[in-house]
């Protein structure tokens, strides 16, 4: 197949860009670069460095495409407080952009990459796809409005569409940016640099970590699924893993021991956040493959930040 992945120099874009070329398909990847690099694609991938929101550039990219998948993001929830504005026209804007231009050139299918995060404060524990979210963040606003605007103009023009609700996911090549780094590559390199692991509040608030390779997997299988269609899936682990046991993972796989420092004052997030994934499993035999201690294990192998901090 054809396809075009926005975002595709980033974190999660490039390693499913990387696995759809080595599994024989052409793929194109539109990146501003701004949070990705062209250095993660291997070559014999087309890379264009554009802006999602360039229209008339969409239109000459997506010509032939079968399917996108669209990543393209600005993807921190702390940053996303100070500056809404900028993720309402990249994560919102962004979208509607490409939808039009995916109207217009007749692309089959798109993929949209949202996120666990929309479903803020939930009582009940896993979360189903069906559960009203409960945005509390811009970011989280901006993906929500995105699943909308995907389906709602797919419905209306009759393209196939599927959301992905990603939610924790972890591996190599993850941007590990000094006041916003996500938490386990944050927790893994001030381990392995001898800083303070610095946790707020409690501790003992839970996420659904999902390694990369399992996240792509799930990826991969929502382009050919025909029961996906106009769907929505978490894709998660399905584990449910408060910091304090991440901290405890950690700690086993580098033999360090860890005493973290607790700041009650900084909000944690929500307390509990866990995917129910049994639909994943039913319409696109999604099936995580890698535990947590697992995932840590190959992130200190196969990332080159912590190889070097290792030695
Ligand atoms: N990593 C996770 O845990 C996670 C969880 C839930 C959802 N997601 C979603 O998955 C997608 C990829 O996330 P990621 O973790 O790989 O982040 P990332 O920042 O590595 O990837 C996003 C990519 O989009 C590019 N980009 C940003 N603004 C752009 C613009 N205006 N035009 C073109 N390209 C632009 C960036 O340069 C970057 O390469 C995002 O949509 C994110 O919201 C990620």
């Amino acid at each position: 197949m054809r396809f075009l992945i926005t975002g595709g120099a980033g974190f999660l874009g490039s390693t499913l860009a990387n696995q759809l070329a080595h599994d024989g398909h052409t793929v194109q990847v539109l990146d501003d670069l701004s949070n990705g690099r062209r250095e993660h694609l291997e070559p014999g991938i087309q890379f264009t460095q554009g802006d999602v929101n360039n229209v008339p550039l969409l239109w000459s990219l997506l010509q032939d495409v079968d399917c996108v998948y669209h990543l393209a993001a600005r993807v921190s929830v702390a940053q996303s407080i100070l500056y809404p504005r900028d993720y309402n026209a990249v994560n919102v804007g962004g979208t509607v952009s490409l939808m039009e231009a995916v109207r217009a050139t007749g692309v089959r299918r798109v993929i949209l990459a949202s996120s666990g995060a929309i479903y803020g404060v939930q009582t009940e524990q896993p979360v189903h796809e069906a559960d009203f979210p409960r945005p509390d963040s811009p970011y989280a606003v901006s993906k929500w409005a995105a699943e909308q605007y995907v389906q709602t103009i797919g419905a209306l023009s009759g393209i196939e569409t599927v959301v992905l609700r990603i939610f924790n996911a972890y591996g190599p090549r993850q941007s590990l940016p000094a006041s916003h780094a996500p938490v386990v590559p944050r927790f893994l390199y001030q381990v392995l640099t001898g800083g303070s692991v610095v946790i707020f509040g409690d501790g003992r608030q839970t996420r659904d970590f999902v390694y990369v390779t399992d996240v792509v997997a799930g990826l991969v299988n929502a382009a050919a699924s025909k029961a996906a269609v106009g769907q929505i899936f978490n894709i998660g682990s399905g584990q449910e893993t408060s910091l304090t046991q991440l901290i405890e993972a950690i700690s086993s796989v580098t033999g360090q021991s860890i005493t973290p420092v607790y700041n009650q004052e900084k909000s944690g997030g929500v307390q509990r956040l866990v995917a129910d994934i049994t639909p994943a499993r039913m319409a696109l035999g999604f099936q995580p493959h890698v535990s947590l201690t697992d995932g840590l294990r190959r992130l200190l192998v196969e990332d080159e930040r912590f190889k070097r901090d290792k030695e």
